[in-house]
């Protein structure tokens, strides 16, 4: 029996991508970028079956409903390219903390899509591959490459892809993952944005905050400058926040937690420390700070907040 396996890592957005101009296809308003963590990844194995019934597992436990037809979905679309009606068994081991909030979508969908294409030796380019992942989940676009990406919103299936910035980066840029919510979020992702996109009176000025931060990105990236990094990707997480904030009904992933974290990160930069925010559909919070400072942030964090689970994430690789 063929059997083939690919390990993607998640990503987290610091020039967000927050709605949809394409709901079918995924072609969103505007790029955004993102950093491949390191920590945090899925492995996928894919096979053909006998039969015409398709299997999906996630660590090592059959698929919930909603999951199954997230996945079906996407095996139906990989099938129609390929002009194939074989079952598929999906092996899905998910080494990303669904409570932490960082979208587990973003890894699962890069790993499915690297696993079908070498199952159907598809022979895609890794271009090719991250338009294919774009259909799973938009930010698993962005899980194909390592490092800091860029995804190109583009106007339809072949020119929305995204491209590596620099797989390698030598900026000593570091996150930390802080838990402080394990409930699962009300508003999916999905749902979120499609809402901001048709209510928000704000959303009109969205993709000039984008082009404005990801011109001054890129910028910061090129010139390796931390700071900038930190202060740009807080401020277009903000601007993505309002738009739920001023969406009609209102709503929000923040809790009081949320809150108060983003004032510790505050404090601990008038005290000097390298530590920014950023925060995706949920609760939870990512600090964005360097090597240098990252081991003391990390301390003031949980002295702060013991009962929050903390992990330190560097820059991780493409897929595999
Ligand atoms: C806030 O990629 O989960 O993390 O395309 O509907 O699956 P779908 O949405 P998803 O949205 C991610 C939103 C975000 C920002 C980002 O990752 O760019």
């Amino acid at each position: 029996m063929i059997q083939t396996t690919t390990t993607a890592h998640t990503n987290i957005a610091l020039i967000k991508y927050w709605g949809k101009k394409d709901p079918v296809l995924h072609l969103p308003y505007t790029d955004s970028l993102s950093l491949t963590l390191d920590g945090y990844y899925t492995t996928t194995t894919t096979s053909f079956l006998a039969g015409d019934t398709d299997q999906v597992r996630v660590n090592n436990q059959v698929a919930g409903p909603q999951f199954f037809k997230r996945t079906q979905h996407f095996l139906n679309l990989v099938r129609t390219l390929n002009n194939s009606q074989q079952a598929i068994a999906v092996e899905t081991i998910n080494h990303v903390p669904t409570a932490a909030g960082l979208a587990s979508s973003a890894s699962g969908f890069a790993a499915l899509s690297g696993s079908l294409n070498k199952l159907f030796q598809m022979n895609l380019s890794r271009k090719e591959l991250s338009c294919l992942a774009r259909r799973g989940s938009g930010s698993a676009t962005r899980s194909i490459y390592g490092g800091f990406v860029q995804w190109h919103q583009g106007k339809d299936n072949s020119s929305s892809f995204a491209e590596a910035i620099d797989e390698n980066p030598s900026l000593p840029i570091r996150l930390i993952s802080v838990v402080i919510s394990k409930q699962a979020k009300k508003i999916s992702s999905t749902e979120g944005m499609k809402h901001a996109v048709s209510t928000s009176p704000f959303y009109a000025q969205w993709p000039q905050v984008v082009n404005c931060d990801m011109k001054a990105m890129l910028q910061a990236l090129k010139t390796q400058d931390l700071e900038a990094v930190g202060k740009i990707a807080e401020n277009n997480c903000l601007a993505m926040h309002a738009l739920n904030w001023t969406s009609r009904p209102a709503f929000s992933y923040f809790t009081k937690e949320t809150l108060q974290i983003i004032n510790l990160v505050h404090q601990l930069r008038s005290r000097g420390y390298c530590a920014y925010y950023t925060i995706d559909a949920g609760a939870n919070v990512k600090v964005i700070t360097s090597l240098q400072d990252v081991a003391a942030v990390q301390q003031q964090i949980q002295l702060n907040f013991p009962q929050a689970q903390l992990t330190p994430l560097k820059p991780g690789p493409g897929i595999q």
